[in-house]
């Protein structure tokens, strides 16, 4: 039979308790105050929210990995581009969700809590495997976890959800995926033009431009004025620690940068001359990684700062200090610093080297006037 000639399907008939499973789904908030004869009025709103969670755990998973699965070739096309915008964007909006989520269990007090709190030992949201999914997903690498963290790994979790995690580990990131997609960018060195030797000059001539207004500020004591012209020599020295490579890696291996120094020249680049329309798309995918960075550092605060309130400074049901491992996770389990990095090393537009007339025509759309190219 050739496809022309198969019958069309036809649909059958779905109600919508059935396609949503909800006889299933409804039965799963099993209070445990319950089963102790005292149900506690809190203990519905404290599991539902802990399942929402949970279900927009899982889209994530799902976007993050379908991102994943493109990056993980040896090009990306510039149509999967605007795909994984759209996705990225996705997980952002869902963050607005989950951030607010919390005002939601914030509306049980402390003292209902201490209603069912004890029954739940030794139960923690340490052991959200989709959480630490996420995590390790975007680029969180095991030895730059705190110790607790690293230690609850071995002490809280299954073995099977263990040996889940390190495979997980063992693949690439969005962080390596996107360092190794940083680095073929094409633009860095065309033709005889060498681009980071002009960007140099540029810094320079900004530094330089600095210091004479330092030096002729009136508002300024002789002490502030010293320290201000310091400043700017520290200015130069991080500049020349991200344009020489040998410097750079040094930093890289002290921890403070995670991109390769290929990765965040272009990533500099991209940020650079994101007005020009080749570089518009790549600019928004690292702004959007950015943003998930950011909202998820900003939900680890607002967590940490909810719990003090719930526990003062009392332990967790999981066994960590509480409020202090908290407000050290959140410090520590941050993925794209480096792109946060990338503003030191901006420069106004107006600053900017001039890009010569192919590479700019090379960045725009065919017919686009290049008000910036240099004839
Ligand atoms: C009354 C509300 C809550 C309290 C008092 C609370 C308390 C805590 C505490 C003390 C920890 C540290 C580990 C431990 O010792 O147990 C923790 C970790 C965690 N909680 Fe909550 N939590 C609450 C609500 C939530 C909600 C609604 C979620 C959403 C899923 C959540 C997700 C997590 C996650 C993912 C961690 C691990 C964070 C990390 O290791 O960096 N928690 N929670």
């Amino acid at each position: 039979m050739t496809p022309s000639q198969k019958t069309p399907r036809v649909p059958r008939p779905i109600q919508y308790s059935e396609y949503l499973q909800l006889d299933q789904l409804l039965a799963t908030q099993t209070l445990e105050s319950a089963r102790y004869g005292k149900p506690a009025h809190d203990e519905l709103l404290f599991i539902i929210t802990h399942q929402a969670y949970e279900l927009w755990f899982k889209q994530i998973v799902f976007e993050l990995e379908s991102v994943v699965d493109i990056f993980d070739n040896s090009t990306v096309e510039d149509r999967e581009m605007g795909q994984i915008i759209g996705w990225l964007t996705r997980i952002t909006k869902i963050q607005t969700i989950l951030l607010q989520q919390i005002d939601v269990i914030e509306t049980m007090t402390p003292l209902d809590f201490l209603d069912f709190r004890d029954l739940l030992v030794p139960a923690s949201g340490f052991q959200s495997i989709q959480f630490k999914q996420i995590e390790i997903m975007l680029g969180i690498r095991r030895e730059q976890r705190t110790p607790a963290d690293r230690d609850f790994f071995h002490s809280r979790l299954s073995e099977a959800e263990q040996s889940q995690l390190l495979a997980l580990e063992a693949r690439p990131s969005l962080l390596d995926l996107t360092d190794a997609w940083l680095q073929r960018m094409p633009f860095l060195n065309f033709g005889q033009f060498e681009f980071w030797r002009e960007y140099e000059t540029a810094v320079e001539l900004m530094l330089e431009s600095d210091r004479n207004i330092i030096a002729l500020n009136p508002a300024l004591s002789e002490e502030h004025r010293a320290w201000q012209l310091a400043a700017i020599e520290t200015a130069k020295q991080r500049f020349a620690s991200a344009l020489e490579e040998e410097r750079y890696n040094e930093l890289r291996q002290a921890g403070e940068f995670r991109l390769t120094h290929q990765g965040f020249l272009a990533a500099l680049f991209i940020n650079l001359y994101r007005d020009e329309p080749m570089m518009y798309l790549p600019y928004r995918y690292l702004t959007l990684l950015l943003e998930i960075d950011q909202n998820f550092t900003n939900w680890r605060s607002r967590h940490a700062l909810m719990v003090q309130r719930m526990l003062g400074r009392k332990i967790g049901t999981g066994g960590s200090s509480g409020h202090e491992y908290l407000s050290q996770t959140t410090e520590k389990n941050r993925v794209f610093l480096d792109l946060f990095a990338l503003s030191t090393f901006l420069l106004p537009r107006s600053a900017l080297p001039s890009l010569p007339v192919e590479l700019s025509r090379a960045l725009g759309f065919h017919f686009a006037g290049n008000s910036r190219a240099t004839e």
